[in-house]
């Protein structure tokens, strides 16, 4: 199992982590921001300066096959061998994408995630799943490989621009919604012009603990993982629908507005309470704005929710709901006709 740490300095910690970890050659990716941002932050580690580089482009359009290649191509020729280790420096599209250069390079090398975006320490960095975009569709080639530690630094998070803080943040009201009232009550206090980074570092760090629980309980989602999905089945669909319009949305707006429609259907079918679902879409609007869709553009949501990876076949949508907050019900099939009439709520929501 990984481990989660929680860093007040960075190199230091660092340091130690290094010292307790046996490996023969140290690599270290990051993506053009991240090496000249946040690499230097690391360097009064010696190993750290030592370390092979290997530099991507940035962006989740760049977690491809030929990145990926590159990643292997430049391990290959720096003489890394099954024992090297590699940290990946940068937010969810690189923990991904060298999480899963990781787990295949000559069957799986240790590696260490040090997330330096508000959603990658709350979500793509821990709990093991790393992979690839393919053929237009998400993370559509990957793996659980888990990182041997994560460690988790607000030193990057309070130089994050608003969008990117609020991106990470949607993950966090996913967390809170899926375990308990007092998490949500305390997140929906949030005030985005005037962010307290102390009390936004101690909700982050709740935060990650509730999806830690969770992958514990079910590393490889056959069933309690599921409950990370929620506002995902919809979310993906607004995501990919914006990507092919090109309008692309931050990953956390398209859960945000995913949970919507996810919380309506929620309370329609598993009586989640009215007021916690007109709270929580309060909530949304107010942060993240809405994206505008129409009702002709529900065919192609729905072919889209289709091809989600989560279903067990493509004539059926998967969803995770809620009969309260922290009451999960997996497993949910639901039809195309109530898909609809939870897009419909959405539009009504905001007045389209
Ligand atoms: N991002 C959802 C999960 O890690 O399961």
């Amino acid at each position: 199992m990984q481990s989660i740490i929680k860093s007040n300095n960075l190199n230091d910690d660092i340091r130690q982590i290094l010292s307790n970890i046996k490996f023969d050659k140290l690599f270290i990716l990051t993506d053009e921001h991240t090496i000249n941002l946040c690499l230097p932050l690391l360097s009064q580690v010696d190993m750290i300066n030592n370390a092979n580089k290997i530099v991507i482009s940035s962006n989740d359009s760049n977690k491809t096959l030929e990145n990926l290649s590159h990643i292997w191509k430049q391990l290959t020729e720096n003489g890394a061998t099954r024992h090297s280790l590699l940290i990946n420096l940068g937010g969810g599209m690189i923990t991904d994408i060298g999480g899963f250069a990781s787990a295949t390079f000559k069957r799986g090398i240790k590696y260490i995630n040090i997330p330096t975006t508000l959603l990658g320490a709350v979500d793509a960095a821990v709990g093991g799943k790393t992979g690839i975009n393919f053929e237009g569709f998400k993370n559509e080639i990957g793996a659980f490989y888990p990182a041997k530690h994560v460690l988790i630094s607000s030193h990057f998070f309070s130089t994050l621009n608003k969008n990117d803080i609020l991106s990470g943040y949607a993950e966090m009201i996913k967390h809170s919604l899926i375990s308990n009232n007092e998490e949500w009550q305390e997140l929906l206090k949030l005030d985005i012009e005037n962010i307290d980074y102390e009390w936004l570092n101690d909700a982050l760090f709740r935060s990650v603990s509730i999806k830690e629980d969770i992958v514990k309980k079910d590393p490889f989602e056959h069933n309690i993982r599921k409950a990370l999905n929620l506002g995902h089945t919809i979310g993906h669909a607004f995501e990919s629908f914006a990507l092919d319009n090109n309008k692309p949305v931050l990953h956390g707006y398209a859960v945000a507005w995913g949970m919507i429609p996810e919380l309506y259907l929620s309370h329609k079918l598993c009586n989640f309470p009215k007021d916690k679902l007109q709270e929580t879409v309060r909530f949304i609007h107010s942060n993240y704005g809405y994206m505008s869709i129409s009702c002709d553009d529900y065919n192609q949501l729905y072919e889209i929710m289709r091809h989600d990876k989560k279903n067990a076949n493509s004539s059926a949508i998967n969803f995770t709901l809620l009969s309260d907050i922290g009451e999960i019900i997996i497993d949910q099939v639901i039809d195309e006709e109530l898909i609809y009439q939870s897009l419909d709520f959405y539009r009504d929501s905001v007045g389209l």
